[in-house]
C-alpha cells in the first residue's frame, strides 16, 4: 500500500513572518488528518516551519539543493544545511528550475544521489511542454527525464524517491489535465518506465504525485485513479484552507 501524499510547493511566495502565521493556522486545522501533507517552501522560512510543525506529523520541504558537499558556489545551499535544520523532503527538477535555471537530467541525478545519501527524500520532478506533447513526444520526454534523473541510484534508496508527474502546460494555468489522462500517463509512462529500470515490484512502491492545477475541487478525482497517490500543489497551497485540498485527498 502507497500512503497518499500532498505537498504544497509555495514557490517564491511568503516571507518568515507569513510562514510563521500559515503553520499556526495550518496545524491547528490540520489535526486529526490522516492524509501525509508537506509544505516546501523558500529557505528562508525552513527552520520557522520545521520549529512551527514539530510533532504535528507535517512535514517540510526545501523546493532546491547544490549536488556538491560545499565550495565557492554563491548563492547556493548543500543538502548538509538543509539536514542541519531538519527538512524531510527537496523537490529536485521543478519545470520552472529546468526552464529557468538550467536544471538538466544530470543535474537532477547529481542532487538525487546527494540527497539520499542523507535522511532527506527527494521529491523528483518530470513532465513533458505543449510543444512536446503536441509533437508526440510525451513517452520520450518522461522516460529520459526519469531513465537519466534515477541512473545509477541504488536498489535500496529507490523507493524512498517521490514522483511528480507535472505537464508543464497545466502549471499555473487552471488547465489540468483530467483525472483520466493523467492517471494513464503516470500508469504507463511513469510507473512504465520505473518497471523497466527497477522491476516491477519496486515499481509498484513508489509513490507517484500528479501536479498541475490541482484544487480542492478536483483533488478528489485524482486521488480516485489507482496509480495516482498524491499531488504537487502550487497556487492552491498558499493559505491555510489548504487543508481541505490534503483533507479531500482521502477516497
Ligand atoms: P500549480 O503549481 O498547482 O499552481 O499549478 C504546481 C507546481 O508547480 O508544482
Amino acid at each position: 500500500m502507497r500512503i497518499p501524499f500532498i505537498a504544497g510547493n509555495w514557490k517564491m511566495f511568503k516571507t518568515r513572518a507569513e510562514a510563521a502565521a500559515f503553520a499556526e493556522e495550518f496545524k491547528a486545522l490540520y489535526q486529526g488528518t490522516d492524509v501525509r501533507a508537506a509544505i516546501c517552501a523558500p529557505f528562508t522560512d525552513l527552520e520557522t516551519l520545521v520549529e512551527a510543525f514539530r510533532g504535528t506529523g507535517i512535514g517540510v520541504g526545501a523546493q532546491n539543493v547544490h549536488f556538491a558537499d560545499e565550495g565557492a558556489y554563491t548563492g547556493e545551499i548543500s543538502v548538509k544545511m538543509l539536514e542541519e535544520i531538519g527538512v524531510d523532503y527537496c523537490i529536485v527538477g521543478h519545470s520552472e528550475r529546468r526552464q529557468y535555471f538550467a536544471e538538466t537530467d544530470e543535474t537532477v541525478n547529481l542532487k538525487l544521489k546527494k540527497l539520499l545519501a542523507g535522511p532527506i527524500r527527494p521529491i523528483m520532478c518530470v513532465g513533458e511542454s505543449l510543444e512536446q506533447r503536441d509533437a508526440g513526444e510525451l513517452f520520450d520526454v518522461v522516460q529520459r527525464q526519469l531513465t537519466e534523473g534515477l541512473a545509477g541510484i541504488p536498489a535500496e534508496h529507490r523507493k524512498r524517491v517521490v514522483i511528480a508527474y507535472e505537464p508543464i502546460w497545466a502549471i499555473g494555468t487552471g488547465k489540468s489535465a483530467s483525472a483520466a489522462e493523467a492517471g494513464s500517463i503516470i500508469g504507463l509512462s511513469v510507473r512504465g518506465t520505473l518497471a523497466e529500470l527497477f522491476g516491477e515490484a519496486a515499481a509498484q512502491q513508489v509513490r507517484i504525485q500528479y501536479g498541475g492545477s490541482v484544487t480542492v475541487d478536483n483533488i478528489a478525482e485524482y486521488m480516485a485513479h489507482p496509480d495516482i497517490d498524491g499531488a504537487l500543489v502550487g497556487g492552491a497551497s498558499l493559505k491555510p484552507d489548504f487543508v481541505d485540498l490534503v483533507r479531500n485527498a482521502i477516497v
